[in-house]
């Protein structure tokens, strides 16, 4: 469980704050009495956008971690939720230098500036489960092998250790959270570019077919409010001996199949909308995971957290607040 008055007139960092992930973040710690600034380069193909930080009462910096002047964002901050990355797999692919530039290479810049101004902050960073790669069984715990399928899973590996290293060498409270596919408010529905379902939903409320690939794929999916709790509670819990420089597989609902995910999608529609199947497209194949299911048993363990929106309820939070904004996010 999160505590709320933990958070009143902390102050806290969120890189890529104005991202999917990071903007959810940004409104749960300001209705909570932090004060939050939100660093964010806007970048064009991610999940950026000044809308979703509207209302929030944080303040955005648009600045790159890779050149902005990162002392006077981190002096005095009590904790920094790391959420800024290169997140796209085919654009790692395609620009691996760009790639490794964001998610490595100015992690440690972001390392080196935290040592000189706040060398006592908790960090708790995002991390990914695309570099276990395809897994060898499910479900994934932490001990699976790293093997990372693309370039941006080299990255994101990287990026992870550097931060790990410093609660290892430096003692810093670090906690590292691996997650899965993530969806809910906030999520870029314009395309495909943030996952599946955020073009699944958009299709769906444009009364348009969706394309379903592959479909015996399994995923296990966390909504977006579980997410923000698990960085909160990972945040309040650091000084944990079994927290503190560990890294936590984040699961969500049971595995299930991207058909019968498609299939409960348009039962939350009110079992209105369709979809038409097709091959896994041939260009992303050979950077394709497969079914993922992660075992979170240890994050759950150490923390008490659980995800409390199931599957159903999250699709039909997720379509009831883009109804009501599709235009805005298009
Ligand atoms: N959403 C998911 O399902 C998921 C799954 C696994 C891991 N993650 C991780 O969670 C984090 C947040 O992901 P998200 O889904 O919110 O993505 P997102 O694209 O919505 O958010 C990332 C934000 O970082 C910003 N950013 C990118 N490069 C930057 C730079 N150089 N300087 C400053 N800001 C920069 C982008 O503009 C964007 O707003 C990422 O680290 C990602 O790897 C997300």
């Amino acid at each position: 469980m999160v505590t709320p008055a933990y958070w009143q007139g902390k102050r806290v960092l969120v890189t890529g704050g104005a991202g999917f992930l990071g903007a959810n973040l940004c409104h749960a710690l300001a209705g909570m009495g932090a004060r939050v600034t939100a660093l964010d380069a806007m970048m064009p193909d991610g999940g950026a956008s000044a809308r979703n930080l509207e209302g929030a009462g944080v303040l955005l910096v648009r600045g790159d971690i890779r050149d902005t002047e990162l002392h006077s964002l981190c002096e005095g901050i009590d904790v920094l939720f790391n959420m800024a990355a290169q997140t796209s797999h085919m654009g790692g692919q395609k620009d691996p230098v760009a790639d490794i530039a964001i998610n490595a290479v100015a992690q440690v810049r972001l390392i080196g500036v935290m040592r000189e101004a706040t060398p006592k902050a908790i960090v708790v960073h995002a991390s990914t489960r695309q570099f276990y790669g395809r897994p060898r069984s499910l479900p994934v715990d932490e001990l699976h092998p790293v093997n990372p399928p693309d370039a941006n899973g080299v990255s994101k590996w990287a990026g992870e250790q550097y931060w790990l290293l410093e609660n290892r060498v430096l003692n810093r409270p670090v906690v590292s959270l691996r997650l899965t596919n993530c969806y809910g408010p906030r999520l870029r529905i314009r395309d495909a570019r943030q996952t599946f379902l955020g073009i699944w939903i958009r299709r769906l409320l444009e009364n348009e077919a969706f394309e379903v690939w592959g479909g015996a794929q399994l995923r296990d999916l966390t909504y977006v409010d579980d997410v923000t709790g698990a960085f909160l509670i990972a945040a309040e819990q650091s000084g944990k001996p079994d927290v503190a420089g560990q890294v936590f597989n984040i699961g969500g609902s049971p595995p299930i199949s991207l058909l019968d995910l498609a299939d409960k999608l348009i039962a939350a529609n009110g079992r209105q909308g369709r979809y038409e199947l097709r091959e896994f497209p041939a260009d992303r194949a050979p950077i394709d995971i497969g079914s993922y299911a992660a075992d979170d048993r240890a994050f759950r363990t150490a923390t008490g957290w659980a995800p409390a929106i199931d599957l159903d309820q999250g699709l039909k939070l997720s379509l009831d607040w883009y109804r009501q904004r599709l235009t805005d996010y298009l």
